[in-house]
C-alpha cells in the first residue's frame, strides 16, 4: 500500500489569482466546458476533499454529474461517486449541508478537542476521525490511504490548497485562469506562506489548453524533478485501464524536447488489446517527427513480448524514433518473458528505470500479483 493517496490539487481562479471575490455569493470562475472537464477528474478520483469553510460557504454536491462517468466507474468495480472528505478545527459544520447527502461516503477529519461537540452535532451523518491537536495533513493521508483511497483531488478553498502546498504535499495542480480580475485584497487568493517558497524548485508545466473560456495550467509537483513527476503521472493514468484478468494496467506518457506532453496512453483506452505505449502513439501517429527527441514514460517497462497482438511496444518505440525511455516497474514473468529493458538499450534506445515508483506501478495491479515489491 502506498504510504499515501495521489494529491491532486484543482481550482479556477481569475487572471489575478483569486478563487472568490468577498461577497456572499460564490463567484463563478469556470464555464461549462471547465465544469465538464472538472467532472471527469472526479470520476478518475476515490476521494475528493475540501476545507469546511467551502462546505460551510459554497455548499457543493461534490457528485460525478455525468452518468456515463459513473457507470464507467462501476465498471472499474468502483461506486459511483468518490466520498467526500473534509477537515476541521472547530467541528462547526451544519448535518443538512449537502456534503452530507446520501450518495456517497463521507469522512470528517476532525481535532481532537472538537470531536465530541461534532459527533453531537453530525450524527451518523459522516465517518468522524480523530486527527489530532492540530489536525495533520500526513496523518489524513495515511489513514485515507489504508482507507483504499488512492488517488485524492482536493477542491478547495485556499487555506486547504495552500497548506497542501505549503507541505509539499501536493502530486500535481490543475490550475483553470478565468479571463478576468477580481482585484479585491479582501476575497480568498492562491497561495501560500511566503516561507514555504522554494523558485530553486519549481513546478513542471505539463500541459497547456484552453477549456472553454478559460485556461487550464497542468503542473505537476513533488520530489524528483521532471522524470520522477512525469513517471507519478503515467502511473496515475494506469489506474484508468479498464481491468483485465489477463493483461496489466499500466499508463505512459511521451514527453517532447521542450517538456510538453506529446501524447499519453493507458491499457485498453480504445481496444481490448491496446498496450499503453502503443495507444500513446497510435493516437499522435508514429511518424510525427517530434518523436525522435522526446522522452517516453511508462508506469511498466515496454513489452518486448506479447501475445495479444504482432508488434511489441519495444518495436513501436524503436520505429518511432524514441531516444529515450523511464519506466518505474520491471515486468514480472507472468504473460510473458518481460525482456524490454535489454531490448530497447539493444536498439539504443537510454533507459532509465526509476524503482522507487515500482511499488505505486505494481499496486494498481495487485489483482494480478499480490502486494509488495
Ligand atoms: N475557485 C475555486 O476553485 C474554489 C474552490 C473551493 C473554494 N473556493 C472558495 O474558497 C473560499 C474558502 O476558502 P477558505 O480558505 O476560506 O476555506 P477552506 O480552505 O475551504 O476551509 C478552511 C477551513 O478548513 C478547516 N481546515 C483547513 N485546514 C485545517 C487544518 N490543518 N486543521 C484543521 N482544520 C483545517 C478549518 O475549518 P474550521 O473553521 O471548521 O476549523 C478552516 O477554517 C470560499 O470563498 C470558496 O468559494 C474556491
Amino acid at each position: 500500500m502506498p504510504p499515501r493517496p495521489y494529491v491532486l490539487l484543482s481550482c479556477a481562479t481569475s487572471a489575478d489569482g483569486y478563487l472568490d471575490d468577498a461577497s456572499p455569493e460564490r463567484l463563478i470562475l469556470s464555464g461549462p466546458a471547465d465544469l465538464d472537464r472538472v467532472d471527469e477528474v472526479r470520476a478518475g478520483c476515490d476521494a475528493i476533499l475540501v476545507g469546511a469553510q467551502t462546505v460551510r460557504k459554497d455548499n457543493p454536491r461534490l457528485l460525478v454529474r455525468d452518468p456515463r462517468r459513473s457507470a464507467r466507474r462501476a465498471a472499474r468495480g468502483l461506486p459511483p461517486h468518490p466520498a467526500r472528505v473534509t477537515l476541521t478545527a472547530t467541528g462547526d459544520l451544519d448535518p443538512g449541508a449537502r456534503f452530507f447527502a446520501p450518495g456517497a461516503p463521507r469522512l470528517v477529519y476532525c481535532a481532537t478537542a472538537a470531536r465530541p461537540a461534532a459527533r453531537a452535532c453530525l450524527g451518523d451523518s459522516a465517518v468522524l476521525i480523530d486527527a489530532g491537536d492540530p489536525v495533520s495533513l500526513g496523518f489524513m493521508l495515511k489513514d485515507l490511504a489504508e482507507r483504499g483511497v488512492a488517488r485524492l483531488l482536493v477542491e478547495g478553498g485556499a487555506r486547504v490548497l495552500g497548506e497542501f502546498l505549503a507541505a509539499g504535499l501536493a502530486d500535481e495542480l490543475n490550475l483553470a485562469v478565468a479571463p478576468f480580475f477580481v482585484a479585491d485584497p479582501g476575497a480568498p487568493r492562491l497561495g501560500l506562506p511566503r516561507l514555504a517558497l522554494d523558485p530553486a524548485s519549481p513546478m513542471t508545466l505539463a500541459e497547456t489548453c484552453r477549456v472553454g473560456e478559460v485556461a487550464l495550467l497542468r503542473y505537476l509537483l513533488g520530489p524528483g524533478g521532471p522524470d520522477h513527476r512525469f513517471l507519478r503521472w503515467a502511473v496515475e493514468l494506469s489506474r484508468l485501464s479498464p481491468p483485465s484478468d489477463s493483461a496489466f494496467s499500466v499508463g505512459a506518457v511521451v514527453v517532447g524536447e521542450d517538456g510538453d506532453v506529446l501524447t499519453t496512453g493507458f491499457s485498453r483506452e480504445r481496444e481490448d488489446h491496446d498496450h499503453a505505449e502503443e495507444v500513446a502513439l497510435r493516437k499522435i501517429g508514429p511518424n510525427d517527427p517530434r518523436l525522435r527527441h522526446a522522452t517516453l514514460y511508462s508506469s511498466l517497462v515496454p513489452c518486448g513480448a506479447r501475445a495479444s497482438r504482432p508488434v511489441t511496444c519495444v518495436e513501436h518505440i524503436v520505429a518511432a524514433g524514441i531516444p529515450r525511455v523511464v519506466f518505474a516497474w520491471r515486468e514480472p514473468r507472468l504473460f510473458t518473458d518481460g525482456e524490454g529493458a535489454e531490448q530497447l538499450r539493444a536498439a539504443g534506445v537510454a533507459v532509465t528505470e526509476l524503482p522507487d515508483l515500482a511499488e505505486r506501478a505494481r499496486a494498481v495491479n495487485a489483482h494480478l500479483v499480490g502486494t509488495g515489491v
